[in-house]
């Protein structure tokens, strides 16, 4: 009797712990920036809030296409990271929600202006400029110039010593595009794609991917935004960090819930959450060395100081345009990426 007694006890205990385990808050996070960031993030949030966190990483433009394709029934809660073109896209495709966070008077202008671009529906984490970055033993091996501009890079000497991603799936190359059109007008900017083209070695499905063979001496030079440039050279491996002579683009990183978020209470908390100093401070600590937005976050002394680069006047709204970007996109695809190398 007793025994009985004990063990529907034991039953009802597992209910009820079953119970509390189903009704736990969880969060379905789509990040955009590098894995190791991406996995502080999700410990740090599950840490601080007992929040459990389902992560996955992917690139820019593949989380876009993932959270347009779910838009019928929606899986993920936030998009944070990658760049700000696809997360302006999404607001004015519908696919993200309005949230006014209460920390954004924390936030830098810029971080702001992103917001009232898209109806609110996104918002600055970080900033970054764009850039490449060489291996310098293998570029002396080659004997090969120390390229400083973007038109170096189109040299006959670099033929099969660059990567970058494709802009299809990747922020990064996306921003590069958008850059030459700005840079140079669109034929020219168009033109130099071409140009470029003839030397790169291998287009790849994530920005910083480049820049990593780079430090492998997988392939001498790597298009990417200068912070992962330097991130490769913190870690040991023999790269040089260049901002460009013509000047460049830069990236407003960005962060959106999705529309129809399954857990809407704990995306707003980890929104709020991803604005503080607090966590944005701690991304030097894997490496991470974009520009914060938060006013007060702690910015590592390895982060490229934007005000000593030569920025573009880079026109977010326009190039973040569903029209644009779809257009600028599917250009390169028929006119760059089909020709010969
Ligand atoms: O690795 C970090 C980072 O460069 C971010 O600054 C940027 O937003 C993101 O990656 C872009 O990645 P991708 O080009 O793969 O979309």
């Amino acid at each position: 009797m007793k025994s009985a007694y004990l063990r529907s006890a034991a039953l009802a205990a597992v209910l009820v712990a079953g119970g509390t385990a189903a009704q736990a808050e969880s969060l379905t996070l789509y990040c955009a920036a590098d894995e190791a960031w991406c996995q502080q993030i999700k410990t740090g949030f599950e840490e601080k809030t007992g929040i459990t966190v389902d992560m996955t990483r992917k690139s820019s433009g593949e989380t876009y296409a993932q959270v347009r394709a779910e838009a019928g029934n929606p899986k993920g809660d936030v998009w944070w990271g990658g760049t700000g073109d696809p997360h302006l896209q999404a607001a004015q495709e519908g696919l993200t929600e309005e949230y006014m966070s209460p920390m954004r008077g924390e936030l830098h202008d810029w971080a702001i202006k992103q917001a009232e671009a898209a109806g609110n529906k996104t918002i600055g984490v970080y900033s970054g400029a764009l850039g490449f970055g060489y291996n310098k033993d293998l570029l002396a091996k080659n004997g090969l110039p120390e390229p400083k501009c973007w038109e170096d890079l189109t040299k006959a000497e670099y033929k099969g010593q660059i990567q970058i991603a494709n802009p299809n799936s990747s922020g990064t190359a996306y921003t590069t595009l958008a850059t030459m059109v700005q840079l140079f007008g669109e034929d020219k900017g168009f033109d130099y794609m071409k140009a470029l083209h003839k030397n790169v070695n291998q287009y790849t499905k994530s920005g910083s991917a480049p820049i990593k063979a780079a430090g492998l001496g997988e392939t001498t030079i790597g298009i990417v935004f200068m912070h992962d440039a330097v991130a490769q050279t913190a870690a040991g491996f023999p790269i040089v960090t260049v901002a460009p002579c013509e000047g460049t683009g830069y990236e407003i990183g960005s962060m959106s819930i999705i529309k129809g978020a399954r857990n809407p209470e704990a995306a707003k908390k980890f929104y709020d959450w991803a604005l503080s100093a607090e966590m944005q401070g701690k991304a030097k600590d894997v490496k991470s060395f974009q520009l914060p937005s938060n006013k007060s976050a702690a910015v590592s002394e390895l982060t490229p100081d934007l005000s000593t680069i030569k920025l573009i006047d880079y026109d977010f709204a326009k190039y973040g345009s569903s029209e644009e970007r779809k257009r600028l996109l599917s250009k390169w695809d028929t006119e760059v990426s089909t020709l010969p190398q």
